[in-house]
């Protein structure tokens, strides 16, 4: 029998998957339902907080800590992928790290600009008289800026991901729903 290591806990299970749904939900519905993709992108906006606290707090392989590294690890660990020589991760390798935070940062970038024009149509958490006399259109460029970014990143995510588990011959999206791997000696 195979050794069997829990590697995502459930936190981290249920934050990627409600994220990838409300993120989705959001996306596609835009204008048609305005409350409905407001209200799911607070819900994306609450996850990203959660996913930072969690970050610091929660366990080993959920951790910054964990899987933070810099553009040349992650570069490297490409390279490496691309010529059938790159080590095994247990957690995010260098680059599915960079992925992450990447992502985080223009969810939070598009889910903040969404909540000001919000608030700016009289809606939502923030006082209106906090951001009625404040320039509408920066900040519609770029909330749409920041949206199709994060599109962009999701595909290039999945592909990785999918790349990943092909070339590493290890199902990633099957670990990411029971939260454990196989241990390879
Ligand atoms: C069908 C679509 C998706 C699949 C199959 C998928 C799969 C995965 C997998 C397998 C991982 C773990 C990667 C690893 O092993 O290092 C992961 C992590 C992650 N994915 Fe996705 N993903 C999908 C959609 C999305 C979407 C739509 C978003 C954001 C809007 C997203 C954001 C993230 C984030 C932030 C992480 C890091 C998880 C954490 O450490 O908390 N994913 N995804």
């Amino acid at each position: 029998m195979v050794d069997r290591l829990t590697v995502w806990d459930v936190e981290v299970r249920l934050f990627h998957w409600t994220l990838a749904v409300f993120f989705g939900v959001a996306y596609i519905i835009e204008t048609e339902w305005p409350a409905l993709h407001a209200h799911a992108g607070y819900t994306v906006l609450l996850l990203i907080g959660f996913r930072i606290v969690w970050g610091f707090t929660g366990s080993r392989h959920a951790r910054f800590a964990d899987f933070v590294t810099g553009p040349h690890q992650a570069l490297r660990h490409l390279v490496e992928l691309a010529s059938n020589d790159a080590p095994r991760h247990i957690g995010h390798n260098p680059a599915g790290g960079v992925m992450v935070l990447l992502l985080l940062t223009s969810l939070a970038i598009t889910a903040i600009t969404g909540t000001i024009l919000y608030g700016m149509e009289g809606q939502g958490p923030i006082p209106t008289q906090w951001v009625a006399a404040w320039p509408d259109r920066p900040f519609v460029i770029a909330h749409e800026i920041a949206a199709d970014a994060t599109l962009a990143l999701v595909v290039l995510h999945v592909a990785g991901v999918i790349l990943t588990s092909l070339i590493m011959r290890e199902n990633l999206i099957k670990a990411m729903f029971t939260g454990d791997k196989a241990v390879r000696r």
